[in-house]
């Protein structure tokens, strides 16, 4: 086939660079210097639904796959399927369950679907009245896209009152704060639960699990996520049984029944408290970095299962997984996640061995590499256990430098306090 990817970041690095590898031509709009090698980058002065049907229609392809979720929220499955394109997303009504928290909490609310306690407000003297019914600490959201940065988790009354009016003035994420979620904090794991479906049937990919905040012990702020790896045994086979149908399942039903089936991927970012999993949220794309480690074990099928997917036939398709573990260390910029600073120059990308490096911030200049981003590189392995693929992804780190990198050492180790291995 020849594949279009939307995007210019890791996970877009990772679907190019597998799509390549089970033997397609692959085209990314915009892509990145690291995606240059697998794939054919489109330079894009506009990155609208618009401009991307052009890419498609140029390069006459016969996939779209959407990376990130602005321009799924924007239309573009709508815009390429009203042109007879074939692009896997879902459409922009049902890109709401990603685009808007209210929309996914009383969507959850209506189907049973378990989540924690909320209540929605458009007003900051609502919201700070309404305080004093929610424990500490308490969950404060922005309702629209914030990449990353809309959710504040506040430990007193006055960090929540500050981040109240933070979200309220759209000092913290602009518009996206101008409607705002409180919610009960609930203890315990985060999982990403992520699924390839298709209206009405789902294709569970293998648990994974990222590491948001950027220091280690989980400590410091909230970033796009630090790390991830992927092994099945994050979660039971019952576990994985009853997420898929009260979870996914019930969410494409719910979808279905309300006139917006979903088609694309349906990621649940889950909570594994002490009364079972809770949806945190929805995404409806797939996880950066959970997919450089996702993809980084499947051993085939991913493009022929996404298009069986978008033509309605999933169950034809097979997607194979390999055994063991992957995971992805994530490289970032001095200053990230605050402000970060551009053009330092990476070396050591050559010397890398038993691992593929994923680019996500990164722009060349003449014959060198240098960072152009917050999340730098995505150093991923694999291996038969967890602790060999976490050997490889770090022995692999070591010849990689620039000027203020940052990473956490601890990936995975919650993994590893669990099964040793
Ligand atoms: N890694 C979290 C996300 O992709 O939203």
């Amino acid at each position: 086939m020849n594949i279009l990817v939307v995007g210019s970041g890791g996970r877009e690095h990772a679907i190019a660079w597998r799509c390549a590898a089970e033997g397609h031509k692959v085209w990314t709009a915009p892509g990145n210097p690291g995606i240059a090698a697998v794939a054919e980058c489109v330079p894009l002065e506009s990155q609208t639904p618009e401009r991307y049907l052009e890419v498609a229609n140029l390069i006459n392809a016969d996939l779209t796959i959407v990376g990130p979720e602005a321009p799924l929220v924007a239309g573009i499955v709508d815009l390429f399927e009203s042109h007879g394109r074939k692009v896997f997303g879902p459409r922009r009504e049902a890109a709401q369950l990603e685009g808007s928290k209210a929309f996914s909490k009383e969507f959850m609310a209506r189907h049973g679907i378990p989540t924690a306690r909320f209540q929605i407000f458009d007003s900051l003297a609502e919201a700070r009245a309404a305080l004093v019914r929610f424990e500490l600490p308490v969950v404060l959201k922005a309702d629209g896209l914030a990449a990353g940065k809309g959710v504040v988790i506040a430990k007193t009354r006055a960090e929540a009152e500050a981040a109240l009016e933070g979200l309220f003035s759209g000092d913290l994420v602009g518009a996206a704060g101008s409607r705002v979620i409180i919610e009960d904090f609930w203890r315990g794991e985060e999982v990403s639960f992520i699924a390839i479906c298709d209206q009405d049937r789902a294709r569970a990919l293998p648990p994974s699990q990222d590491h948001k905040a950027i220091f280690e012990n989980d400590e410091g702020p909230n970033t796009g996520g630090m790390g991830a790896y992927s092994d099945d045994r994050i979660l039971s086979g019952e576990q994985k049984e009853w997420i898929l149908n009260n979870v996914i399942l019930r969410t494409l039903e719910g979808m279905a029944a309300e006139g917006m089936p979903f088609r694309g991927f349906l990621y649940a970012g889950l909570m594994m408290t002490a009364d079972g999993p809770k949806v945190l949220e929805y995404n409806v794309r797939l996880g950066d970095p959970e997919t450089q480690a996702l993809l980084y074990r499947m051993e085939g099928g991913f493009a022929e299962t996404i298009l069986a997917a978008t033509e309605g036939r999933l169950d034809s398709a097979r997607l194979r997984i390999g055994a063991g573990a992957s995971a992805c260390v994530v490289l970032a910029a001095a200053g990230y996640p605050g402000k970060v600073r551009s053009g330092d120059v990476i070396e050591g990308l050559d010397e890398v061995e038993g691992a593929t490096v994923f680019h996500a911030g990164t722009r060349r200049e003449g014959d060198r590499i240098v960072t152009a981003g917050g999340r730098v590189l995505g150093v991923t392995g694999r291996g038969e256990s967890l602790r060999a693929a976490l050997d490889a992804v770090y022995g692999a780190v070591r010849p990689i430098r620039f000027e203020g990198m940052q990473y956490r050492r601890d990936i995975g180790q919650k993994g590893l306090k669990r099964y040793t291995d």
